[in-house]
């Protein structure tokens, strides 16, 4: 049987640095919020992860949503176009928001994103974001929670994908030449 594994260069957040970084993202959102409810909004598909981990890392109450939005379809560009997949659930009025994202790459998706959300009434907007590649970011964009600051490579892995593959490894990586050449 052909492991996905195989497929990939290197190996840029290993399952231990990113369970440590989730864990220090949900003791801040723990300070951050111990007096207030919070509203932890997955972005579907690539905060599966994140959202499963970091949720479980809180000790606050929380409640979750996801949305699905896609930016990039299936290639490796993003095209800036953002289109609601799948809406919330839960009514905005008066929440406090925190957006939970795999990465942060163009800002585009985020952007457009917090936006859209900020219309709904909520009492605050925040963004949490696993990974951010400074390089690549083409709007300016405040990102309360940042996980790590990577170079700007095509990544996937951790819910991070390459034409809906590469999703399910416990890390993040690049991808080895061969595959999308
Ligand atoms: C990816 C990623 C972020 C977004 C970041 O999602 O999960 O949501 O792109 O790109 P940006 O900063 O350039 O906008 P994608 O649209 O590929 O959908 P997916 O989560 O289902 O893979
Ligand atoms: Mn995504
Ligand atoms: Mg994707």
């Amino acid at each position: 049987e052909d492991d996905v594994r195989e497929d990939l260069l290197h190996v840029l957040m290993s399952k231990e640095e990113i369970q440590q970084t989730v864990a220090d993202l949900a003791a801040q959102i723990d300070r951050d919020y111990a007096d207030k409810d919070v509203l932890l909004v997955g972005v579907l598909k690539g905060a599966v992860m994140v959202m499963a981990d970091l949720s479980r890392a809180i000790r606050s109450h929380i409640t979750m949503d996801f949305m699905a939005v896609s930016s990039y379809g299936s290639g490796t560009k993003s095209s800036g176009v953002v289109r609601i997949l799948k809406d919330l659930e839960t009514d905005l009025m008066g929440r406090h928001v925190l957006i939970v994202e795999d990465i942060i790459d163009s800002g585009l998706t985020l952007s457009w994103l917090k936006t859209n959300l900020e219309s709904r009434g909520p009492a605050s907007v925040e963004i949490c974001a696993l990974l951010r590649k400074p390089e690549a970011m083409k709007t300016e964009i405040d990102v309360k929670y940042v996980g790590r600051d990577i170079p700007n490579e095509f990544v996937v892995g951790y819910g991070l994908d390459f034409a809906e593959q590469y999703r399910n490894l416990e890390f993040v990586g690049t991808l080895a030449p061969h595959v999308y050449s």
